[in-house]
């Protein structure tokens, strides 16, 4: 057997083609390992969002050339790859910037790993392969395996056709693309068949799926998930990430007619301003996204909500600042992730003049994340007392405790749950950790009744 360590950047997409490429090299004779001490393969896999993301790599690779040296002095080899965004949007000067590297694969042509991988066992030099066709690839991957636990990604949209002015992905990872609906489903069919009883539907702009349907037409994202919802043993359903521009009136039904469908939204707005969210092109208004909540809280109240923000765009001014902060306060988020702009080669936002220092960055930063800290906090203090299922994913730090999610995504720690994982279970929060609740398991026939409540 030979050793595959492979290191993941970014998104759960990026999370998900790991686990295939794993499967892709696995009949090649690759197990994977935990560390890249003495590896065969180490492929690191990408994210080309934020310069920190992306300079990251070249450091790891620095370390990693030490490495390859180091086994090829005993006479053995280690192929370097750089797959992901990074080696999408860089290609070429990735080589020349780090000679050690072997392979530079894109996203949407990673299937190709095995002959690349011939190429340079022949001695053949460098492989360098940044196609796009996202269907070529589907089709070229064998079966999912099932080795992560109970809860599994499945992409099932790729790219994005919106440009927002400031982001690289409509670049490194292509146009939209869905893979068509009977995929999809032999995909999941086969997840539940290996234990998985939750599945994130995973895309860039997964609301604007658009897969073709066995009756020929394009389903949405609705129908695949009311789809998926009776497929049996698969008892959670998630998607993320979604634009506001495409949330459709039948997805919002979806949340309050399908009860596996987790009442979790990660709905990213970016800014609070009208001017920002212009000169960021994202094709809403500050208003259409508060009555775009008001909708997703009205079909499922008890919805917790996830978004995404930029501070420092070109141009934001305190006053648009401001109205990050004032959406923030209106909307209350369970979650949320915030960033500093960072300006990406090729990208409108980067060429613009009015960029914003670094000073007054760190500072807005700092204000909104104390803000959705503080409403995360006030979130989960809200569950303390309540009963609520979680899927026990594996085991927790303590002997014999679990971990797992509850139906809004937060991590939950049970102490006696070890022998529970695989499972969904109701518990009863009994505290707040600083990041994870705290679940207690009931008394068995306390459990039935919560089940009973819960399905209610
Ligand atoms: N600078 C900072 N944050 C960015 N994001 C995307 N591009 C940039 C950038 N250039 C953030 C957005 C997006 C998330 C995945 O990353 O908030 O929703
Ligand atoms: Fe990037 Fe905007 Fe597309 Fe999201 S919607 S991937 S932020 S361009």
């Amino acid at each position: 057997m030979k050793r595959l360590f492979i290191k993941t950047y970014g998104c759960q997409m990026n999370v998900y083609d790991s686990a295939r490429m794993a499967d892709l090299l696995a009949p090649l004779g690759f197990a994977a390992s935990e560390t890249a001490d003495d590896a065969d393969m180490v492929i690191l896999n990408t994210c080309h969002i934020r310069e920190k993301a992306a300079e990251k790599v070249y450091s790891e690779l620095g370390k990693l050339k030490l490495m390859k040296a180091a086994k090829a002095a005993k006479g053995e080899r280690m192929i370097l790859a750089v797959a992901g965004c990074v080696a999408q949007a860089e290609g070429e000067e990735i080589l020349s910037r780090q000679p050690a590297v072997d392979i530079v694969v894109g996203p949407q042509s990673y299937q190709r790993l095995p002959e690349m991988i011939a190429k340079i066992v022949r001695g053949v030099g460098h492989a360098l392969e940044t196609e796009f066709p996202a269907e070529d690839k589907f089709d070229h991957l064998p079966q999912h395996s099932i080795s992560n636990g109970p809860a599994a990604f499945l992409t099932v949209q790729e790219g994005c056709d919106k440009f927002c002015t400031f982001c690289v992905v409509p670049y490194t990872r292509g146009a939209e693309f869905s893979r068509p609906v009977g995929d999809v489903l032999a995909e999941a069919k086969a997840l539940v068949a290996g234990g998985v009883r939750e599945l994130t539907l995973l895309g860039q702009n997964v609301n604007a799926y658009r897969g073709q349907g066995p009756d020929g037409t394009a389903w949405s994202l609705a129908k695949l998930i009311a789809m998926l919802a009776d497929v049996r043993g698969l008892e959670r359903l998630r998607y993320v990430t979604s634009h506001p521009r495409d949330m459709g009136d039948d997805l919002i039904a979806a949340h309050r007619d399908i009860g596996q469908l987790m009442p979790y939204l990660h709905l990213p707005v970016q800014s609070g301003s009208d001017a920002i969210l212009a000169a960021m092109n994202r094709g809403h208004s500050v208003g259409d996204y508060l009555r775009l909540v008001e909708r997703v809280r009205a079909a499922r109240p008890d919805m917790a909500l996830s978004g995404d923000f930029i501070v420092g765009f070109p141009g934001e001014s305190d006053a648009d600042f401001e109205a990050t902060l004032a959406l923030v306060r209106a909307v209350g988020y369970a979650q949320a992730y915030s960033f500093k702009y960072s300006p990406r080669p090729g990208t409108p936002a980067a060429a613009d003049n009015r960029q914003v220092s670094e000073a007054v960055k760190d500072a807005r930063l700092q204000e909104l994340q104390a803000l959705l800290l503080t409403q995360q906090a006030a979130f989960n203090a809200t569950c303390v007392g309540k009963t609520m299922t979680v899927l026990f994913e594996k085991e927790g730090r303590q002997p014999g405790q679990a971990m797992g999610r509850s139906p809004y995504l937060q991590a939950v720690h049970a102490d006696g749950a070890a022998a529970l994982i695989g499972q969904i279970v109701p518990l009863r929060i009994a505290e707040v950790g600083p990041n994870s609740l705290k679940g207690i398991l009931l008394p068995t026939h306390e459990a039935a009744t919560a089940k009973r409540v819960m399905a209610d």
